[in-house]
């Protein structure tokens, strides 16, 4: 099982003022999935620091092998996802934020405007998912077929690359 810690970014949801189902859906659709299980989650305001510093956090206690995060990706000043995540990490993946967008092009034109970052901290990968349900969806959709590998080879126990296609 891999260990899945879901950070929604939404000043409004973080006040209680209204109800992230974004995060759950994540949830919802990793147990579908198999395979991941959602150790931990927060619903935190859209400031950069705040955001940065969980990662960072969650990264530094191995206290899950992959973050995915929801909203906070857009164009809006207070949109910082994407400047928390570079923040928190020591090496970037773009390739899964590249993947993402062009699949969110065949569903929307609008997927264009996702700034969404993904990186490694020490053994986590990180992930930046846009803050809607469909998106979320449309995007772990994407993602999800090529994550165990990326998964292992970062924890060091992927059979050799290639070999397991
Ligand atoms: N990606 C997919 N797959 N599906 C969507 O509906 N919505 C887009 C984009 N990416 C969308 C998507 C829209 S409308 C916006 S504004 C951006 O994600 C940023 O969303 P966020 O600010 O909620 O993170």
């Amino acid at each position: 099982m891999y260990r899945v810690y879901v950070i929604t970014s939404s000043d409004s949801a973080s006040r209680g003022e209204r109800e992230d189902l974004s995060g759950p859906e994540i949830k919802r659709m990793l147990d579908e999935f198999g395979g991941y299980e959602v150790v931990g989650s927060a619903v935190l305001p859209d400031d950069r620091d705040v955001l940065a510093n969980e990662m960072i956090r969650v990264a530094d206690e191995k206290a899950a092998d992959l973050i995915l995060t929801t909203g906070g990706t857009g164009f809006s000043q207070r949109d910082n996802m994407p400047e928390a995540t570079m923040d928190a990490c020591t090496r970037m993946v773009p390739g899964i934020a590249e993947a993402m967008r062009a699949y969110s092009m065949t569903k929307t034109p609008r997927g264009m405007l996702s700034r969404a970052a993904s990186g490694i901290r020490g053994f986590t990968l990180i992930i930046n998912l846009p803050g809607s349900v469909k998106a979320v969806r449309e995007c772990l959709e994407c993602v999800l077929p090529a994550l165990d590998h990326g998964l292992d080879i970062l924890r060091g126990d992927a059979a050799m690359c290639g070999e397991s296609e």
